[in-house]
C-alpha cells in the first residue's frame, strides 16, 4: 500500500500564520502537524508516500521533509497548481499511485492514536474503500456520511446545511485502485471543485463496497486558531513527558511535565507544565504556565504567558499577562505601558506589536 498525504491548498483560514507558512507547518506542541501524519503513516509500515504541494506550500514542504529519509520513507512531491479539490489531487496522483490501494491523509488532520488499526482493518476485510468517521457536534463543517441499518456507508455529503447524520469525514481514508474510475466520471461541484465526497458516492453507485471505521480517540482539523490552540493543549496534557535538556538556573523552578529543549537557557522563571519550551529559547524573569509551547530562538523576558503558541525567533518582554494567544514566527510583542492587564493575540509573522 502507498500513501497520499495532501499538503496543497492556499490555508486561508489560518491567516495570517498561513501567509508565509504552509498550515501543515503550523507547530503542535512544538512539532510541525505534518510531521504527527508522517509518523503516524509509518507506523503503518507503508513507507511509499506521495505529498500534494501547492505554490503556496511548496516550499516550505520540501524544506522540512526533504526526501523523506529522516523517516526512512521514500517521498513524492506532485504539484498541484490550483486547489482544485481533493478529488483532483488523487487524479493527478495517478502515476505515482499505479495500481496500489492507498492510504489518503489530509496534512492538516491530528489522530488520536494513529492509524494503524484502521489500515490493519483494510488489510483483513479487504472492501473496496474504508473510511473514518468522528461523531462531532456540528457536522455542517465537514463531510457527511450516512449510514444504513449493518453500519454501511449509504450516502456521503460535502459541508450539507441539514446533515443526515452527526457522523463526520476525518481526512483519512483508504482506497483501492478502482477509485480512480469514480474519479474520472465525477463533475466539479457548485464551488468548483472535484470532491472526494461525490467520487465516494459515485463508487457505491458503481456497486463497490465502502466501510466505515469510527475513531475512538479525539481528532483534530487544525484548520482555524482555536482549533490550533485546543490541538496543543490535548497533545500537550495527553504526550508531554518531562524533559530538561537545556540549562536551568538555581533561581528557577520547573514544575510538573515540561520539555526544555537543548540550547535553551532559563533564568529567574517559573515554568509550570504542561509547556514545551524549544530549542536555544531564553527565557528571564518570566512565568510560563500550562499548555504553552515556545518556538526555537524566542527570548521571552519579563512576562507571564499561559495556554499559548509562539513560534521561532520572536522577543515577548514586558507582557503582564499573555493568553489564549498565537503569535507567528520572527514577531516581537512588547508592552511599553503598565496599565494592560490581560492580553489575547492572534499575530502572523514578521510583526511587532506594542502595547
Ligand atoms: O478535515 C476533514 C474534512 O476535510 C472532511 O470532513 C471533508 O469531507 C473534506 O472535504 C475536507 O474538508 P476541508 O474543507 O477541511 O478541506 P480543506 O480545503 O481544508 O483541505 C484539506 C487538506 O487538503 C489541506 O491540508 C489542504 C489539502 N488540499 C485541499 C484541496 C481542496 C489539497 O492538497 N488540494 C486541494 O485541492
Amino acid at each position: 500500500m502507498k500513501a497520499l498525504i495532501l499538503s496543497g491548498g492556499k490555508g486561508t483560514r489560518m491567516r495570517p500564520l498561513t501567509n508565509t507558512m504552509p498550515k501543515q507547518l503550523v507547530p503542535v506542541a512544538n512539532k510541525p502537524i505534518l510531521f504527527y501524519v508522517l509518523d503516524q503513516i509509518i507506523e503503518t509500515g507503508i513507507d511509499d508516500i506521495g505529498i500534494i504541494v501547492s505554490p503556496e506550500t511548496e516550499e516550505g514542504i520540501k524544506a522540512a521533509v526533504g526526501d523523506g529519509s529522516a523517516w526512512n520513507a521514500k517521498v513524492t512531491y506532485i504539484f498541484q497548481p490550483e486547489p482544485g479539490g481533493l478529488a483532483q489531487a488523487v487524479k493527478i496522483s495517478r502515476e505515482f499511485l499505479g495500481d496500489s490501494s492507498f492510504l489518503m491523509f489530509l496534512g492538516d488532520n491530528l489522530i488520536e492514536g494513529g492509524v494503524k488499526n484502521f489500515v490493519d482493518e483494510f488489510n483483513t476485510l479487504h472492501p473496496d474503500a474504508l473510511i473514518l468517521l468522528k461523531e462531532v457536534p456540528d457536522p455542517r463543517l465537514f463531510g457527511v456520511a450516512e449510514l444504513g441499518p449493518t453500519g454501511k456507508i449509504i450516502g456521503m455529503v460535502e459541508k450539507p446545511k441539514e446533515p443526515k447524520s452527526n457522523l463526520a469525514i476525518v481526512g483519512v481514508y483508504i482506497y483501492t485502485a478502482d477509485i480512480h474510475k469514480a474519479i474520472d466520471k465525477i463533475k466539479p461541484s457548485w464551488r468548483g471543485e472535484l470532491e472526494i465526497t461525490d467520487a465516494i458516492q459515485e463508487f457505491m453507485d458503481m456497486g463497490k463496497e465502502v466501510k466505515s471505521h469510527i475513531l475512538d480517540g479525539w481528532w483534530l482539523d487544525t484548520g482555524k486558531k482555536d482549533d490550533l490552540l485546543e490541538a496543543n493543549r490535548v497533545v500537550l496534557d495527553g504526550y508531554l513527558q518531562r524533559k530538561i535538556e537545556g540549562e536551568v538556573d538555581s533561581e528557577s523552578q520547573i514544575v510538573g511535565r515540561v520539555e526544555i529543549m537543548p540550547g535553551a537557557k532559563v533564568e529567574n522563571s517559573l515554568i509550570r507544565g504542561p509547556a514545551s519550551i524549544g530549542h536555544d529559547c531564553h527565557i528571564k524573569d518570566s512565568f510560563i504556565g500550562p499548555f504553552s509551547s515556545i518556538g526555537a530562538g524566542t527570548v521571552i523576558e519579563k512576562s507571564s504567558i499561559e495556554h499559548s503558541v509562539i513560534l521561532g525567533n520572536c522577543r515577548v518582554a514586558n507582557m503582564e499577562r499573555l493568553a489564549d494567544s498565537i503569535i507567528g514566527g520572527d514577531t516581537a510583542v512588547l508592552q511599553r505601558q503598565g496599565r494592560l492587564k490581560a492580553v489575547k493575540l492572534f499575530v502572523g509573522d514578521n510583526a511587532t506589536v506594542e502595547l
